[in-house]
């Protein structure tokens, strides 16, 4: 059985200070609720903060919003792994169709980081998605390979084990159009299939595959109850602690 992941990518929102009353409303909502894992990625400035708040905690884990590859040095305006791992931040988003778009990132850079974050320890949330004139043209599937391909080259068995993946269609990002469940759940299969095809079947079928493009907490349950969904990356609804509770509780099980 795969737990389900549901992570709150915040973007760049939130203040130490938002974050704060954010946790506080968010841990009184969902008490020790552990039937899913629940990640929350602020911008790094909150990183601190939401780390020293989170060791109150047992539930919650933290993750980042991007990083470089390298260790340290002169890349003026980047962040390390190591840096992330100093506070305790246990899983990295990258390839975001945002920073694919607006920051030039390519499969190939996507793939160099893949690999530090494997190096260091910190478990990658690897997103891919079609756009929407690509999902008109039919090339939803090659589109899916060719990002899975490029960002998971040199990537073995254990570490991706240990990767998430987020299918997140561009389309759906942020404009209140989420793909229908069937959509969702017929692109995941195909890219379990794909991962076995990468790897071996016996690992894909332990890869966690995450949705992510418009969750709500009305079209949530639905999403997360199809076989190869298992969990979610949620943008916009989880900058509100309530509507991220009822997204985080409605990936229980049997509920
Ligand atoms: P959204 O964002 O939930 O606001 O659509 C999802 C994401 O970009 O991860």
């Amino acid at each position: 059985m795969r737990k389900k992941i549901i992570a709150a990518n915040w973007k760049m929102n939130m203040t130490q200070g938002e974050s704060e009353a954010f946790i506080t409303t968010f841990v009184r909502e969902i008490g020790d609720f552990d039937a899913v894992e629940i990640v929350l990625v602020p911008p790094f400035t909150s990183i601190p903060k939401v780390s020293e708040l989170l060791t109150q905690t047992q539930n919650i884990k933290l993750g980042a919003q991007n990083m470089y590859w390298e260790r340290s040095g002169a890349f003026t305006g980047e962040i390390s792994p190591a840096m992330l791992r100093e506070l305790f931040v246990r899983y990295v988003v990258l390839g975001h169709s945002e920073r694919r778009a607006l920051f030039g990132e390519t499969d190939e850079i996507i793939n160099r980081k893949m690999l530090a974050a494997y190096e260091q320890v910190l478990r990658p949330i690897l997103c891919i998605g079609e756009t929407l004139p690509q999902r008109e043209r039919g090339e939803v599937e090659s589109v899916l390979r060719q990002q899975l391909h490029g960002s998971l080259a040199k990537v073995d068995a254990k570490e991706l084990h240990e990767t998430v993946i987020a299918y997140e269609p561009v389309w759906a990002i942020g404009t209140g159009k989420t793909a229908s469940a069937a959509q969702a759940q017929e692109a995941h299969a195909f890219i379990r299939k794909t991962l076995g095809e990468i790897s071996d079947k016996a690992t894909a079928e332990k890869v966690r595959i995450q949705y992510g493009g418009s969750v709500k907490p009305d079209n949530a349950r639905e999403l997360l109850s199809q076989p190869d969904i298992d969990g979610a990356l949620v943008g916009g609804a989880s900058l509100d602690p309530r509507s991220f509770a009822q997204i985080v509780q409605a990936g229980a099980p049997n509920e």
